[in-house]
């Protein structure tokens, strides 16, 4: 691209899916503020018979239908353009299956950096696996369940990387230090009113005093993420100080 914003084509047979998700909150502010462009495409419009068929029996039998290979080549080929170095230039087409590599907020931030994306959102049984041998050059699966298409999944993607990219949301800040940021989860929040139902809030956030707000609000993120998400621990971005500390709170 040559505006250096960031372009998403996404493949369905369900394209009105997106309709809502794409112009909701921040992702539509960030399509507004020209940070992205995002295309919704029917997979059916690179069908060639007149019935529009995306799908056919699988070869040596067995339950439900297999998505043919022919359109999803045609869909990324067109959106690619013609010439092989458009081609090379053209970024990622990242099919979503739940065998792909797993979503995490790393692999959002790596998405973000790309030119372009094309997200192939499948259904049925599968897709022919002369699509993912050929023409796929990333496989990504948001969680361990399956989901009865890559539209949802593509609509997460298309989410968590968006958000990411410069000025989407109002203060750097708040990416700076919301979960996942640097693997720790996020420190706890608190608004008024003081006193909610007998409920007060940690007086240290009254007291004014910035420096020591931050450093409660790291120890927060530091016992939050060691309780809920201990597997978080070993790659997060931890000060051997920090490393310390846990693991003395973890011996009392
Ligand atoms: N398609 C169906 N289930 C999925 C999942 N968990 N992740 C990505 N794509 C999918």
């Amino acid at each position: 691209m040559t505006t250096g914003a960031l372009h998403i084509d996404v493949i369905s047979i369900f394209p009105e899916m997106f309709e809502v998700p794409l112009n909701t909150g921040i992702v539509r502010r960030a399509r507004e503020a020209g940070l992205v462009s995002i295309a919704a495409h029917d997979l059916r419009d690179w069908t060639t018979d007149k019935h529009r068929s995306v799908d056919d029996a699988p070869y040596g039998g067995g339950a439900g239908m297999v998505m043919r290979p022919e359109p999803w080549f045609a869909a990324v080929e067109s959106l690619r353009g013609a010439s092989l170095r458009e081609q090379q230039a053209a970024g990622r087409a990242v099919l979503l299956t739940p065998q792909g590599r797993p979503f995490s907020q790393v692999v959002a931030q790596e998405l973000a950096q790309e030119p372009r994306l094309i997200l192939m959102a499948a259904r049925y049984e599968g897709i022919d696996e002369r699509v993912r041998d050929h023409l796929v050059d990333d496989e990504i699966s948001i969680g361990d369940y399956v989901l009865s298409g890559g539209e949802i999944p593509a609509m997460v993607v298309v989410d968590a990387v968006v958000r990411l990219l410069p000025g989407a949301l109002g203060s750097a800040a708040s990416l700076r230090e919301e979960s996942h940021q640097g693997g720790l989860l996020e420190y706890p929040h608190y608004t008024r009113p003081p006193d909610f139902r007998g409920w007060g809030i940690p007086d240290v956030l009254l007291s004014g005093n910035h420096a020591q707000i931050d450093a409660w609000r790291r120890v927060q993120r530091l016992h939050r993420t060691s309780d809920r998400r201990p597997d978080l621990i070993a790659d997060a971005d931890l000060t051997a100080k920090e490393r310390k500390f846990l693991a003395d709170a973890a011996q009392e």
